[in-house]
């Protein structure tokens, strides 16, 4: 039997974070993953190259049913705070676009830097090891042999399971009476019905757009592909996407109202087809000229078709059927519902000593170092308490 000062299941981004500075705070710290090695997600995010923040990281970048929950500890952890540490261990990074902070080198070298914080914490870690049952009596968690009056639950959510990702974390938060916001995937391509198939035959080709679902919008580059929509614009929208409705696309963000009639008279011989492909694929081009179905010159089209198709480039129906799920989301949106938890502290507010952070939590970022900075926020908050 060994006993701790708290016992943090799951080594990843929260985790290690959150075990790193409770050991630099003098606490004794378990951390337990059933994973052959800590950081797993952090190794394949950023297509290896771990984009681990963002600069313009703010709580309204965040999904959640209680959209001021993450303020607390975003505040108290910045996007800064982080940077710092990766420039103490002379990791080199660069902005890649819209603040999106990425290694130069390899997302390796965030894992190895959490794991020297955790040495430096005087850590213990146990990878490879399989939780079992946790037991809470006399105000001590324990996992198998080893107890501790604090339990941090950093399991993250069940996205990409292949990679080791369950939905532990709502089992046993829902063990404790918590709650759990019902979750799905997020930040995932969306599939289209086969009578949409005209766009699957686009497969490959991709377009700065416009995307939006309800009021949400995002403009970056959306990607057609076998089975529907992908490309960050889509992966955005999809968070906030729900069955039922559609998204809508705008294949010309920048165009100004009246594009097209100022087109007819400046250019009275250009074709539909010809505009289009002056700023968009050719493929793609040719696809919306022949859906629009106005062939010929612009002189022979009446303003008010032209009007109506530019209506309909600027707000593109698609209703997805369903999305890619799990195997292929970023993360989860719902989860340990933060109606449950300490905004300051992380902890249980009727649990005393059981914490919840990162992805296993109902806070969500978008797509581009927004969910990192959350683990690593929420994990500091937590820490601060243990
Ligand atoms: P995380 O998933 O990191 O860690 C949970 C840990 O718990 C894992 O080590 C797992 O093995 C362990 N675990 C799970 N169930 C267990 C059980 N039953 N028993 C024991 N251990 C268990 N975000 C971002 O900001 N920038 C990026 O570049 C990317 N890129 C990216 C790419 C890909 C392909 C994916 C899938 C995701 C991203 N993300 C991202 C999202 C980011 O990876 C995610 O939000 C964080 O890893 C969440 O951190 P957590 O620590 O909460 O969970």
């Amino acid at each position: 039997m060994a006993e701790y000062d708290a016992i943090v299941l799951g080594a990843g981004a929260a985790g290690l974070m959150c075990a790193a500075i409770a050991g630099q705070r003098g606490r004794r710290v378990l951390l337990i993953d059933h994973a052959d090695r800590a950081g797993k997600k952090i190794l394949i995010s950023g297509g290896g190259r771990c984009n681990f923040t963002n600069l313009h990281t703010a709580p309204d970048r965040y999904l959640s049913q209680n959209p001021h929950f993450a303020k607390s500890a975003l505040r108290r952890y910045t996007a800064q705070d982080f940077l710092d540490l990766v420039e103490r261990h002379r990791i080199a990074w660069h902005e890649k676009t819209l603040g999106q902070l990425f290694c130069d080198g390899s997302a390796r070298q965030i894992v190895d830097m959490l794991l020297d914080e955790c040495d430096a914490g005087q850590v213990t870690l146990h990878t490879g090891r399989q939780i079992g049952e946790v037991e809470h009596a006399d105000g001590r968690y324990r996992v198998g042999q080893d107890t501790a009056p604090a339990l941090v639950i950093a399991t993250g959510g069940p996205s990409i399971p292949k990679m080791g990702a369950t939905g532990f974390a709502y089992d046993l938060a829902r063990r404790f009476g918590l709650k759990v916001v019902e979750p799905r995937p997020a930040l995932v391509p969306l599939t289209l019905p086969a009578d949409q198939a005209l766009f699957r035959d686009l497969a490959g080709v991709a377009a700065p757009v416009r995307a939006r679902a309800g009021k949400t919008g995002f403009d970056e580059a959306a990607l057609f592909t076998h089975r529907g929509l992908s490309g960050p614009a889509i992966l955005q929208v999809s968070s906030y996407w729900r069955h039922g409705e559609d998204i809508a696309i705008d294949f010309l963000p920048h165009a100004a109202t009246g594009w097209l009639a100022a087109a007819k008279r400046s250019h009275p011989r250009t074709t539909l087809r010809k505009l289009l492909s002056d700023t968009l694929p050719g493929r793609l081009a040719e696809t919306l000229a022949e859906q629009l179905a106005l062939p010929g010159e612009l002189a022979n089209l009446a303003d008010r078709k032209l009007a109506e198709a530019e209506q309909r480039l600027a707000a593109w129906p698609f209703l997805p059927n369903g999305t890619e799920g799990y195997a292929k989301a970023e993360v989860t949106v719902g989860g340990i519902s933060t109606a449950d938890l300490s905004s300051q502290t992380m902890e249980a507010r009727k649990v005393p000593g059981l914490y919840a952070i990162g992805e296993a939590v109902d806070v969500t970022g978008w797509l581009g170092g927004y969910n990192f900075q959350w683990a690593w926020a929420s994990g500091w908050a937590a820490a601060q308490a243990l």
